[in-house]
């Protein structure tokens, strides 16, 4: 007789397995996230197989060796190609996360209409949309007469035989991951076992199929992708399209890529006819600042591993108060209060007779030390009423003593302002960097006095 399935209770948020229901994750602390959901056993063909038979001898190789280089799949979309690192490699699996509404299925039928264009097969699986919107969609983005092969389908087994079916895909895209449902299994679609479930099955069919797989992830109120890391472990990249809604501007980034780098950004504008890439970024981001204003510096900044440049204004006015305001939006108030003492103390330059206000742009909340010398810059041009070099970007920590300490992952910072067409890094004198591996040209100081020198503040 078969034996009953296993009853488990698991975490949506980080994959705990409980054996009873509680409020309560006992793993990651968070409330109602323990959903039922039943065992299915171990994957056919993984380990000992249901019937007991003893696995095959498999054939061990050394590190060396003649290995194929994947040819990869140009998008012809030149953004999308430099962030997955040259293009899509077959049989690989993609996985994109963004906000609802950033523009992840208009990016992915701009996608399979130019692969589709180009004669390759791209089939796009909707489980979101009928059939019918995807249509208006395409026909909104011109695309219309695109041989893309589209289904709005939703069930792991019939997509797979679809697939299966008629000549070899390239691409699939399915739209969205966290739709599928598995009938083997009676979690319901967006639960980890199902998500886990299809995106095995999805992937084993790819890697034997030799097609890219391109699985659309949504994301939680955090901005992580839904369900616990497994999916991402799971899939060979991994892609955040982010942006904000009020702004025309996404920005696509590798989080995890096994066949490139991860730190490449794409950029894409969202216009009427739909993403267009954006060639030269830096004027995109420029054009948004006053760059003639005294007060703001462009911070290089790490987020997590993830490099971000923005921009940090300060405002220092002479102030009416016996005790001057300080205010800050965006930053830690005490390293503002650091900072102005080392000013003050190391460099000669006062500011107890001022208000000094100090905003991150774009409520971006900077956590890193590495903001210090960014901060400094704003200050003293705000203080001195001279406006910073546009193309500058500025990065270091500041220590008590007034030295410009070397900041984490410099390469990276350098790459990303490079990118988005700076021209000089003002960063501390430490640290190696492999010039040849940049070419934006750097500043490097050893102290806050040299930059205050060269800010030069009249009082
Ligand atoms: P969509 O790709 O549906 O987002 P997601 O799949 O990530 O949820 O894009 C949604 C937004 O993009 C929608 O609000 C309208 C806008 N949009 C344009 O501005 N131009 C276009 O050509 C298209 C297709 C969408
Ligand atoms: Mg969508």
């Amino acid at each position: 007789m078969a034996k009953a399935a296993k009853q488990s209770f698991v975490c949506q948020n980080c994959g705990t397995i409980t054996p009873r229901w509680a409020g309560k994750c006992p793993g990651c602390e968070e409330w109602n996230t323990l959903v039922e959901e039943t065992d299915a056993g171990p994957p056919p063909g993984g380990g000992l197989s249901p019937r007991g038979r003893k696995g095959a001898v498999v054939r061990l190789e050394t590190l060396t060796g003649d290995t194929d280089e994947a040819p990869r799949i140009s998008t012809g979309l030149a953004e999308l190609d430099r962030v997955t690192g040259g293009g899509i490699v077959p049989a690989s699996a993609i996985l994109i996360g963004g906000e609802p509404g950033i523009g992840k299925s208009t990016l992915l039928l701009q996608l399979a209409a130019e692969l589709s264009l180009k004669g390759r097969r791209a089939l796009y699986f909707s489980g979101e949309e009928a059939t019918a919107q995807v249509r208006l969609r395409a026909e909104r983005l011109g695309l219309a007469h695109a041989p893309v092969a589209l289904a709005s389908e939703t069930n792991l087994a019939n997509i797979l035989a679809t697939a299966a079916d008629g000549p070899r895909p390239d691409l699939i895209i399915i739209d969205s991951i966290q739709t599928l449902w598995s009938d083997t299994l009676e979690a319901a679609p967006g639960t980890v076992s199902q998500m886990r479930q299809a995106t095995q099955g999805l992937i084993r069919f790819a890697k034997q199929a030799g097609s890219a797989l391109v699985l659309v992830g949504h994301v939680t109120k955090e901005g992580q992708i839904a369900g616990p890391k497994v999916i991402e472990h799971m899939v060979d990249t991994v892609l955040y399209f982010e942006g904000d809604r009020g702004n025309p501007f996404r920005l696509l980034r590798a989080i995890k890529n096994r066949f490139g780098a991860t730190d490449e950004i794409g950029v894409f504008e969202m216009a009427e006819e739909g993403l267009r890439e954006v060639r030269n970024p830096s004027e995109l981001f420029l054009g948004d600042r006053d760059g003639d204003a005294p007060g703001a510096a462009v911070f290089a900044g790490i987020e997590g591993t993830r490099p971000v440049l923005v921009e940090i204004q300060a405002l220092v006015a002479p102030s009416g108060l016996g005790t001057p305001r300080r205010a800050v939006v965006g930053w830690d108030a005490s390293r503002l209060a650091m900072i102005l003492a080392v000013l003050d103390a190391r460099c000669g330059i006062s500011f107890a007779t001022h208000d000094v206000y100090l905003n991150v742009a774009g409520g971006l909340k900077i956590i890193e030390p590495a903001a210090d010398l960014a901060a400094a810059a704003a200050l003293l041009s705000s203080f001195s009423g001279a406006p910073l070099p546009k193309d500058h970007v500025y990065f270091g920590e500041v220590s008590l003593s007034g030295a410009v300490r070397a900041a984490s992952h410099m390469a990276t910072r350098l790459r990303e302002a490079e990118k988005l067409g700076f021209e000089t890094a003002v960063m501390p004198a430490a640290g190696d960097i492999k010039k040849r591996t940049v070419s934006i040209e750097l500043s490097r100081i050893k102290h806050l006095k040299h930059l205050a020198d060269g800010l030069a503040p009249c009082q």
